[in-house]
């Protein structure tokens, strides 16, 4: 079985960023500025936070995190985010999700600047995304693109299962699976809760991709020989130990090729977020 190194990728991908910082310093004179909005104490968004943070300074990138109270109201968050976008110096917005009970999400996203929205979650790139036209993409399922471009794995004419359907990860991954770009082509079900005998919809899939949250929800009776899998559930077992949406240790001499949990999936998404937000330093200067 290839083990798809998310690790690896995302560290080559980060040093070209860091590359493609110092190019853009020379041609322009300052790196790309990266705002990030946390608002409230949930403990896996404060770490994805630091990650991110940690990432901006490693590739040169000016970042600023917005640390702000659960108990702000929806107004004076909406003020923020409408500052941050027409603010000249900034070239990537990031709110991250999900919101404290109380504040809604979908109408503060739509107030990002669309050129300055990393997470490609404005209704506008999610538009543009389903149609094919040029946009920003989510970080998380972009990755999951790039891992399979890294190591060759073309999903073209192949079955896919995308496990989930969340606005983060499942949709836009059934789109990027199916759309017809390189990596893309592929035969795509998106399957769900109340998605009836998923093990008989998994077993057809050449690609499985799951990102429902669920413990080693993908037993090896599931799963077709020489499937390819990249799992993006992220879970925190009762021992402390990480674990995805799929049984791994078991499905190693089925899968043709798979990605561990943690050190597949997860530093692509901060790798892919860095890629973005020099992409929308860029497209702002076109
Ligand atoms: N919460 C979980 N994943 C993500 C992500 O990719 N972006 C944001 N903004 N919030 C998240």
């Amino acid at each position: 079985m290839l083990l798809i190194d998310g690790k690896k990728v995302a560290a080559e991908l980060r040093q070209r960023v860091k590359n493609d910082v110092d190019a853009l310093v020379r041609q322009h004179g300052r790196p790309p500025h990266l705002a990030v909005i946390l608002v409230g104490e949930d403990p896996a968004s404060q770490i994805y936070v630091r990650y991110k943070e940690k990432a901006c300074e490693e590739v040169g990138f000016v970042s600023r995190i917005w640390r702000l109270d659960g108990g702000i109201t929806q107004c004076a968050l909406e003020k923020l985010i409408t500052e941050l976008s027409s603010s000249e110096d900034i070239d990537g917005i990031l709110l991250q999700l999900p919101l404290p009970k109380g504040l809604d999400a979908q109408r503060c996203l739509a107030l990002v600047d669309p050129k300055k929205d990393v997470d490609g979650f404005h209704p506008e790139n999610v538009g543009r995304l389903s149609i094919g036209l040029p946009c920003l993409k989510p970080c998380t399922p972009y990755g999951v693109i790039k891992l399979l471009e890294y190591y060759g794995l073309s999903p073209a004419g192949k079955r896919a299962v995308v496990i989930g359907r969340s606005n983060i990860v499942g949709k836009p991954m059934a789109m990027l699976l199916s759309a017809a770009s390189p990596f893309g082509n592929a035969t795509v079900t998106v399957c769900h809760s109340r998605t009836p005998d998923l093990a008989a919809v998994v077993r057809e899939a050449d690609f499985i991709v799951p990102a429902i949250g669920k413990p080693k929800l993908i037993t090896r009776d599931m799963v077709k020989p020489g499937a390819v899998i990249v799992d993006v559930g992220m879970n925190r077992l009762p021992d402390g130990k990480l674990c995805g949406d799929v049984d791994y240790d078991n499905l190693t001499d089925v899968a043709s090729a798979m990605t561990p949990v943690p050190g597949g999936v997860g530093p692509m998404t901060i790798a892919t977020l860095m890629s973005n937000t020099v992409e929308a330093y860029r497209w702002r200067r076109q």
